[in-house]
């Protein structure tokens, strides 16, 4: 029996026809692809503008350079993430403050942020964890406050705000993941910077330029950070796929919350009320996540800890003053949030497989 594993990206007619079109064409960079793309995903989720880039943590570097921030400034930023949302911090000169996360819903916490909060805060990167929504007072919070909104959407495409709008939309500037396991990929590495802000989206454009303005003169530091042509061509493809990939990994979510809702030793996921997640993980709480994740393992079904070392504690960070700082939330979980495979391509008899596997796991 074939082992099911966490993703599976999907490759069609359409998508090879875009790409070899676009070697054709000779094209292969700063053309109307990468344009066309941009535009695209910013028009879905209901942006200003969409620069493409290299990865999702190239456009967290960017994010945090179109809103100036550098040395002597604090950026919040959740330690249950992956170690980009950080690092991006210390790339630009700034400081990483990390915070804890809800109990409920394991997105950044509001009182966390708010006791978190110095003279010095320029701006909280807020991660839509798994494809939930960040809470949804953060905008009022931000604006209230003088602090920048950065959403890591990188692993959000296509999740809904309780307000109706979309990942992308909500903060400052958004930043998305085009990494192969992601709810939309590229064909290799990419990324998109996003914004609602009339004033970021030619400077969003510039930053992966060099900086350069219509002249072609740098008017600001920036470097090569653009995507290439031809994977632009397959995102466009896969875009025009993305809301029936969210409705078959909604579908599939639905049934996991069902059948395994009585599962002894674990609990199932909650989507903020009101909110559309996108389900790029879904991840249970297990009480004893090593036999768990055997018995899955014996099932031929794959799965992942999220993540287990979070990252104040991991060693990049080993002389940061909140090394060794307890985190009553994220120390509780971190090791304890298993995903289990969902992704579009899922065949209704591979669901059924990990359902069977799920529930018929005996907590020790
Ligand atoms: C929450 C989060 N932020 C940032 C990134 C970085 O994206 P990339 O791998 O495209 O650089 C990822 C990718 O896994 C992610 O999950």
């Amino acid at each position: 029996m074939q082992r099911i594993p966490m993703a599976r990206p999907t490759w069609d007619d359409d998508m090879r026809q875009a790409a070899l079109a676009t070697l054709d064409s000779g094209q292969w960079v700063k053309g109307p692809e990468g344009r066309a793309f941009g535009e695209a995903f910013a028009t879905y989720c209901g942006a200003m503008g969409g620069t493409p880039c290299q990865s999702g943590s190239v456009a967290l570097w960017g994010a945090l350079n179109l809103l100036d921030i550098g040395p002597g400034d604090e950026v919040l930023v959740p330690s249950l993430t992956y170690i980009a949302t950080a690092t991006c911090v210390d790339l630009v000169g700034a400081t990483p403050v990390f915070v804890d996360v809800e109990a409920d819903h394991w997105c950044v916490d509001m009182d966390a942020l708010e006791a978190a909060r110095t003279p010095n805060t320029k701006a909280v990167i807020a991660v839509h964890l798994f494809g939930q929504m960040s809470d949804d007072r953060l905008v009022a919070w931000c604006e209230a406050n003088g602090i920048a909104y950065i959403e890591d959407a990188a692993q959000a495409h296509g999740a809904v705000a309780a307000d109706g709008t979309k990942a992308g939309a909500v903060g400052d500037v958004a930043c998305f993941s085009f990494f192969p396991s992601k709810n939309l990929a590229v064909g290799g590495e990419g990324g998109m910077m996003m914004t609602r802000r009339e004033d970021l989206v030619a400077r969003m454009d510039a930053l992966v330029n060099h900086g350069r303005d219509a002249r072609l003169e740098a008017q600001k530091l920036g470097s090569n950070f653009r995507m290439s042509e031809v994977m632009a061509s397959i995102g466009r493809v896969q875009l025009s796929r993305l809301d029936s990939w969210l409705e078959r990994r909604r579908t599939i979510a639905a049934r996991y919350t069902a059948a395994f809702a009585s599962t002894p030793g674990l609990t199932t996921p909650s989507v903020r009320p009101g909110t559309l997640h996108a389900w790029h993980q879904y991840c249970v709480l297990v009480d004893e996540p090593e036999g768990f994740r055997q018995h899955l393992d014996e099932q031929g079904v794959d799965s992942r800890v999220y993540y287990a070392t979070p990252c104040h504690r991991q060693g990049v960070y080993s002389e940061h003053p909140q090394h060794h700082q307890p985190f009553p939330v994220t120390d509780d979980i971190a090791h304890r949030l298993v995903a289990v495979p969902v992704f579009h391509a899922m065949t209704d008899e591979e669901v059924g497989r990990v359902i069977q596997a799920v529930t018929s796991y005996v907590c020790a």
